[in-house]
């Protein structure tokens, strides 16, 4: 029987957070179970920093970025005394179930308390970087990606008018997919990601026979085990009259409104995390596998999300 869930956003903010607090609400008030936001992830539940949550004000920012609960990096949340206050908070105002909308980290957590509480437990996979398995999409992928290909599109404009090479780093702590996603929509030369070893060596190679009467645009995933300024230098290596500029597009991929997509993606995952709380299922991650929504065990979503054969064969194609 659940009456009380409790809800926090955990680790990197992404865009679509808001829409699936909408869809969780939304969902939760259908069924008269009441729902009461946690400020500032893990941090807000070892400090009891609770607030409800209503209709209006998330019918009135699910068009929104970022997450209106605020999100942490909350290390406290590691060590035993953090997590026992944060069990004291669960106590307390008598939370039957928790929603952890937030990145693998934020799950790693959610398996600790899983093990040390009877709390019924849900992850909604909110992070930019697309690097969790158990769904063919995060929240707030769709609209970075789309923001990135814009930035990409824009630096194109200049690029092409002084017949310049690009070197552009995109977000991605350890995963490639912003960059093969924007770097495909965008027409890039090249894309380093970390999930193929030798792309630098063929970038190289083509430059071998590269003329300065185009442009030439070259994405790097920040996770990419060549850095960008690595990147330059060897560019310059191959050829030292290249005229090369390096543009990190940094934090504003992570804000914006999100898509259409993005908002679809979470009010359904917010909406059916509550369907899986009535079903009695805990400890897993909501998702969406071939347009299905699907349940995956914690465990199973902190390994790493591959590269798609498809999209693999779209870089071989296109950019190599
Ligand atoms: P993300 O969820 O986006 O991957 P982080 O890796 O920063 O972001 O993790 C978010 C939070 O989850 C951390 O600040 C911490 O509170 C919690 N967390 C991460 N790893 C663990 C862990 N191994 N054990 C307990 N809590 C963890
Ligand atoms: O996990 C999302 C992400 O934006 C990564 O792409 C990036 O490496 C990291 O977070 C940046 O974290 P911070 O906001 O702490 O600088």
């Amino acid at each position: 029987m659940i009456n009380h869930i409790g809800i926090l956003t955990s680790g990197g903010d992404a865009p679509g957070m808001n829409a699936a607090l909408y869809g969780v609400v939304k969902t939760a008030q259908h069924y008269n179970i009441k729902v009461s936001g946690i400020k500032k992830g893990y941090e807000g539940l070892i400090s009891n920093d609770l607030i409800s949550l209503d209709i209006q004000t998330l019918q009135s920012s699910m068009h929104l970025g970022g997450t209106i609960l605020r999100t942490a990096r909350c290390d406290v949340f590691k060590t035993e005394q953090g997590r026992a206050c944060a069990i004291n908070t669960i106590n307390k105002n008598k939370i039957d179930a928790l929603i952890i909308i937030g990145g693998d980290g934020s799950f790693k957590g959610a398996l600790w308390l899983a093990q040390k509480s009877n709390i019924q437990l849900i992850g909604i996979p909110g992070t930019i970087d697309n690097d969790l398995a158990g769904t063919d999409f995060t929240l707030g992928f769709d609209t970075a990606v789309n923001t990135s290909m814009q930035c990409i599109d824009k630096i194109r404009d200049t690029a092409e008018s002084h017949n310049r090479v690009f070197v552009i780093e995109v977000m991605g702590r350890d995963s490639g997919y912003i960059a093969a996603y924007s770097g495909l929509t965008s027409g890039a030369d090249s894309i380093l990601i970390p999930e193929s070893r030798n792309d630098i060596e063929s970038l190289l190679n083509n430059l071998d026979d590269f003329h300065s009467d185009h442009a030439l645009i070259v994405v790097v995933a920040e996770g990419d085990e060549v850095g960008t300024q690595e990147v330059c230098e060897k560019i310059k290596s191959v050829n030292p009259n290249i005229d090369l500029r390096l543009t990190k597009l940094g934090h504003l991929q992570r804000g914006g409104n999100p898509t259409a997509s993005d908002r679809m993606l979470a009010i359904g995952l917010g909406s059916f995390s509550v369907h899986a709380l009535l079903e009695n299922k805990t400890g897993m991650m909501v998702g969406i596998i071939n347009n299905r929504y699907c349940l995956t065990k914690f465990a199973g979503v902190i390994k790493k999300h591959e590269i798609s054969e498809e999209v693999n064969k779209l870089l071989a194609i296109f950019c190599r």
